[in-house]
């Protein structure tokens, strides 16, 4: 307790939080952009110009990532978000759901969702757990053809930006889980808690594209780390 207020925890999680639980990463030997091309399926463009395509690539992922249950690291930030000693915001980069399945709370996904789809025709959010397709109409306007996945696609805009940025102005240690460090901008917020003066901590398997600006630095498995 620092005179007597909680201490701001402000985690940055990405794919290595949810290795452990099953689910590929992004750019380890065997992750999902070395089998596709970010380009062919996570792009604005590619969605205009193959819908079909990008629908089915993530209806592929949604089987895998909704098959998934969340690992001790995960299990270890929804114990932390108990105690009264510290106030937790989760910022997570992945579209699965494994911190709420933690039993997480205060949880920004900045990259999406993948069990929700957002109608490009009145712009309403919905869950989909089952497979989306261009026939699938929107549960709020049902035109067919609109849905989405939605999914933070390269060149778009994140969500919950003003949270998480307001989240980093107020933190007092910001702990990076499990992300390369090479996406912007996510990859930027250490910088603002170190200009916040915030203690920095990184859990990750391996060194990162980010690791030197981090204070303190732990590294091995999350499921492993994170909790400990
Ligand atoms: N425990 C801890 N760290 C791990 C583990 C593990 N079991 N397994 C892998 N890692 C680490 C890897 O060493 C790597 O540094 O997790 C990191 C995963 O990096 P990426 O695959 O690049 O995933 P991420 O950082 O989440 O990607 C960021 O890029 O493609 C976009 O939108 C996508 O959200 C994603 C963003």
């Amino acid at each position: 307790m620092e005179n007597g207020k909680t201490k701001n925890i402000v985690f940055l999680t990405g794919a290595g939080i949810s290795a452990e639980s099953g689910l590929s990463t992004f750019r380890d030997s065997d992750g999902l952009w070395n089998n596709h091309r970010v380009e062919d399926v996570a792009t604005a463009e590619a969605f205009v110009r193959q819908p079909e395509t990008v629908r089915s690539f993530y209806n592929e992922l949604k089987k895998d990532v909704l098959s998934a249950r969340p690992n001790p690291a995960h299990l270890a930030i929804a114990k932390l978000q108990e105690s009264p000693l510290y106030h937790v915001t989760v910022i997570t980069q992945n579209v699965d759901t494994l911190h709420e399945q933690a039993g997480s709370e205060n949880v920004l996904h900045i990259h999406g969702r993948i069990d929700q789809v957002v109608c490009l025709n009145c712009g309403k959010v919905s869950q989909a757990l089952g497979s989306v397709t261009g026939k699938t109409p929107c549960p709020f306007c049902r035109k067919e053809g609109f849905l989405k996945p939605n999914i933070v696609f390269f060149g778009e805009n994140l969500l919950f930006l003003d949270e998480a940025q307001n989240a980093l102005e107020n933190c007092d240690i910001f702990v990076s889980v499990g992300t390369s460090g090479t996406v912007y901008p996510a990859a930027g917020f250490v910088r603002e808690a170190l200009l916040r003066g915030a203690e920095t901590v990184e859990i990750n398997k391996e060194e990162s594209a980010y690791s030197f600006l981090f204070q303190k630095r732990f590294y091995g498995p999350a499921g492993k780390i994170v909790p400990a």
